[in-house]
């Protein structure tokens, strides 16, 4: 990959000086979507997409980071950080150095390029990415430790409160702790996790449904609003929960009469969601891949009926999916309304899969879909330039 390099290359012709260089990858989710702001279970893995992020040190107390993707350069004061217009992208970055500084570390002045190959807006935490490669880039380069479960926490921090998406902590988590052949398996409450081991003769093929509804974010807001009603609500009958992630269905389905139909929707979703992610390790530990296939086929159903998060296309991308050869299992992935579905694909399929999945959507949407085939790979790391390798 190139990607390093040229960037160092930029950087030079920018701001006139040697840089460092740190990247942070994208993820796809497996199963357990929508279970993180509820102290779930998720299962994602990080992709083989990053945003990389050149650092270098200023004199005085600014930041100012330039974006390659947008072609653009902001300046900010470090003591006098805020949000730019809604939806800027130099938010992320800026969001992070004020959750770093939040959080008492003492950054240095920093000249900063990012450039990221995630594709933007596309479920595939592009932002994530931009979060974490900026967080490390800043910490390092201000010669300060870097604890990847505060960093990622940080980082989510931005997100909610300086980006304005209530977001959980699935992507940044992963973002800072993927690691290659793995999923990473999360307890979004005491952020224990443990890695699993992806199938050898398994692959992971991200379909982009090229489309983004652009209600994505307030929805977002609003279902995350809903779970909390229901928690709210039924904490009236069972005092002793503090998120749905504390509710069986059996609870849920006893006191439906004192939901409203909506919020018990969504509740129905979060916790049998969660159940699917449990089920799905141990169908992975057993080397059982196949008994994905259901799992997936009922998260997506359930994000579709239960949550409404899915959209005309994002469907037809997995019945599409669901009637190739060699497919496992297909379901839409992140936060919905657009962007991708996740497939696990027997790897003797893969070429097949790709072709018939395109044509196939193609001809029904008039849309040329993107199909992203990805290891599992590692977590945020700084890049040793000479060999362009990650760092030891
Ligand atoms: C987005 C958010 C995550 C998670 C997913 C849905 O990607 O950033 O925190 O809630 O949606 O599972």
């Amino acid at each position: 990959m190139k990607a390093p390099l040229q960037l160092l290359d930029k950087f030079k012709v920018r701001f006139g000086t040697a840089a460092s260089i740190y990247r942070a990858p994208g993820r796809v989710n497996l199963i357990g979507e929508h279970t993180d702001y509820n102290d779930g279970f998720v299962l994602p893995a990080a992709i083989d997409f990053y945003c990389w992020a050149a650092v270098a040190p200023r004199r005085d107390r600014k930041l100012v980071i330039h974006s390659e993707n947008f072609n653009e350069t902001v300046e900010a004061g470090l003591d006098s950080l805020s949000p730019l217009g809604k939806k800027h992208w130099a938010n992320y970055p800026l969001g992070v150095a004020w959750a770093l500084a939040q959080a008492g570390k003492p950054l240095t002045g920093a000249n900063l390029n990012i450039s990221g190959e995630v594709p933007l807006g596309a479920g595939l935490s592009s932002s994530a990415a931009v979060e974490v490669a900026s967080g490390f880039a800043l910490l390092s380069q201000s010669g300060l430790a870097v604890d990847r479960a505060e960093l990622a926490q940080l980082c989510q921090k931005a997100e909610n409160e300086f980006v304005g998406a209530r977001v959980g902590i699935m992507d940044q988590f992963v973002s800072c702790y993927g690691r290659a052949s793995h999923a990473l398996l999360l307890d979004c409450r005491s952020l224990q996790y443990e890695f699993v081991k992806l199938p050898p003769d398994l692959q992971l093929v991200i379909c982009n449904t090229m489309v983004r509804h652009e209600l994505a974010s307030g929805e977002y807001n609003a279902r995350r609003a809903e779970c909390e009603e229901g928690v709210r609500i039924l904490r009236i009958v069972l005092p002793q929960i503090r998120a749905l992630r504390d509710v069986t269905l059996t609870q849920l389905e006893k006191h439906v009469r004192i939901l409203p139909p909506k919020v018990f929707a969504r509740c129905r979703h979060v916790i049998t969601e969660n159940a699917r992610v449990k089920s799905a390790v141990e169908a992975f530990h057993r080397g059982e891949s196949k008994a994905l296939g259901p799992l997936m086929q009922d998260s997506h159903g359930s994000l579709r009926d239960d949550y409404e998060v899915s959209c005309r296309e994002l469907d037809l991308m997995v019945e599409i999916a669901m009637a190739q050869p060699g497919l496992i299992g297909a379901r839409m992935t992140g936060g919905g309304f657009g962007g991708c579905t996740i497939n696990l694909v027997e790897s003797a399929a893969v070429s097949e899969f790709r072709r018939n999945v395109a044509a196939k959507y193609s001809a029904k949407t008039g849309l040329t879909p993107e199909i992203y085939v990805s290891p599992a790979s590692e977590g945020a790391q700084q890049m040793a330039l000479e060999k362009n390798k990650p760092a030891k």
